[in-house]
């Protein structure tokens, strides 16, 4: 057995394990640290828990991949799925086939979703929403005349998930790798909104906000609004580090694509389904309209994959408005019957049970109790809105100089926290949590008490081994 890093998460080392370890490439997977680390075994789901393959519990304040909303383990969730394999598995989605629970989904999101996004084109998940929203944007820029609107603008620090395009769109430096190849030519990245990380000469949110739109608009006169198709962003940016634009941001940038005619896609793969207390957070948080909203995770809560690019009236008259013209994109699982089926209960069920009336009185809660960490000198920010929080982990707040990447901060808390059965997710120098929507405020209270242990436990590592020295 080799001699293990100080980052080891001490894992039950079953038979599963090692087949895992042997035979499955998990996305993102650090080789050195999971050769020897492997993967914790999860078996079991319940509510906001988990268990692995020991029997040890877990709360599971990431809600699986910010997804798992409406918590695990619904029996009502597993009776739809059965009764939509047994009534009908699979049919084809091309051309002019469809399937009870695809048209019913659709016409639910086209009710939901603000103002006139009423149509949607379905697929698997958040990368292949939005990789497939660009399709559709440029058959509309096409159609109306206009093929040579064909760049994106996108920020620093966004992710936009792994396909070529999505992961081009995407702006989160530490997913760089020299091996990959990205898009570069007509895609282009404005500054992230992270007054964290902002130039020193930035002292507030104002100044920022208006950094930014001066910069975004300067970009677009510099490129050429006719050269310009669409603007990506996340309302709150989640990996690239739940990052809250300043005020006023949100509307302001969204206002410079109405002027200079670029449409305006949101990208509320997380943020959409309850995270934050509202079905779409674009209108009913940032006031804004987006021309295309994709969303994916809590859609399904995770019971099984499902994207959705849902966009205006305006686009698809456009594109429909040539009736020679075909739309020559789509996928084998798009409006996958038994996926619709399991997002159409897990609405039923977010709805009945009043599931954002929770996120709305407990997310200030957890607010509040997670800012309470900021007394841990190593902890030099907690941000975030309701369910989905993180902490910044640095090893100087006066001066915000973060830990050196070696030390892998976030993973040894992570780690810590694994041991005292909570699962946070490490992310650079961030803890993030996105709970499931049914989190009360006794589990608040244990995510932060077990939170501030960890990290404290992690410091006294560091201190062991000399790393907080300067
Ligand atoms: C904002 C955002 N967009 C897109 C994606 C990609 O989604 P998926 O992993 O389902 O392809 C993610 C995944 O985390 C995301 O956070």
């Amino acid at each position: 057995m080799s001699s293990k890093p100080a980052t080891d998460n001490a894992h039950n080392e079953s038979a599963v394990w090692e087949q895992d370890r042997r035979h499955v490439l998990h996305p993102f997977q650090h080789f050195s640290s999971f050769n020897v680390d492997g993967s914790l075994v999860i078996q079991n789901g319940e509510g906001c828990y988990l268990s692995d393959d020991s029997g040890k519990r877990y709360f599971d304040a990431i809600g699986g991949m910010w997804c798992t909303n409406i918590g695990l383990g619904r029996q009502e969730m597993a009776d739809a799925i059965a009764a939509q394999v047994t009534e009908m598995a699979y049919a084809n989605p091309f051309v002019d086939m469809t399937n009870v629970p695809a048209a019913t989904l659709a016409a639910k999101l086209a009710e939901l979703a603000p103002g006139d996004l009423n149509h949607v084109l379905f697929s698997c998940g958040g990368s292949t929403a939005n990789d497939l929203a660009y399709r559709i944007i440029r058959m509309y820029q096409g159609a109306r005349g206009k093929p040579q609107k064909r760049h994106i603008l996108s920020r620093l620090d966004s992710y936009h998930g792994c396909t070529y395009l999505a992961a081009s769109i995407g702006g989160k430096p530490s997913d760089r790798v020299s091996e990959f190849d990205y898009i570069t030519d007509w895609i282009h990245h404005l500054s992230s909104p992270d007054l964290y990380k902002a130039p020193k000469h930035i002292k507030s949110e104002a100044d920022l906000c208006d950094y930014l739109v001066d910069e975004m608009e300067q970009k677009i006169i510099e490129l050429g609004a006719d050269n310009i198709a669409a603007f990506y962003a996340e309302p709150i940016l989640g990996s690239g580090g739940v990052i809250v634009p300043p005020e006023g941001y949100n509307k302001r940038t969204w206002e410079l694509c109405q002027k200079y005619d670029i449409l305006y896609v949101a990208d509320e793969v997380v943020t959409a389904f309850g995270r934050l207390g509202h079905w779409f957070v674009s209108k009913d948080v940032f006031d804004i309209q987006p021309d295309i909203i994709t969303c994916a995770k809590g859609l399904s809560s995770g019971y099984l994959p499902l994207g959705a690019t849902i966009f205006s009236d305006k686009i698809y008259d456009v594109m429909a408005n040539d009736d020679d013209r075909f739309f020559a994109a789509g996928q084998t699982y798009a409006g996958h019957p038994v996926s619709c089926a399991a997002a159409l209960k897990n609405i039923e069920i977010m709805e009945r049970e009043k599931l954002f009336d929770n996120v709305n009185a407990v997310g200030p809660y957890f607010e509040e109790q997670l800012r309470t960490l900021l007394d841990l000198p190593n902890v030099g920010d907690v941000r975030g809105t309701k369910f989905m929080m993180c902490v910044v982990n640095v090893r100087n707040k006066e001066t915000r100089e973060f830990f050196p990447a070696e030390v892998n901060i976030s993973k040894r808390i992570s780690n810590h926290c694994e041991e005292l059965g909570l699962i946070v997710r490490p992310i650079m120098d961030l803890n993030v949590m996105s709970p499931p929507l049914t989190m009360t405020r006794d589990d608040v209270d244990f995510v932060v008490a077990t939170l501030r242990k960890a990290i404290e436990l992690t410091m006294d590592d560091l201190e062991r081994e000399g790393v907080l020295q300067t």
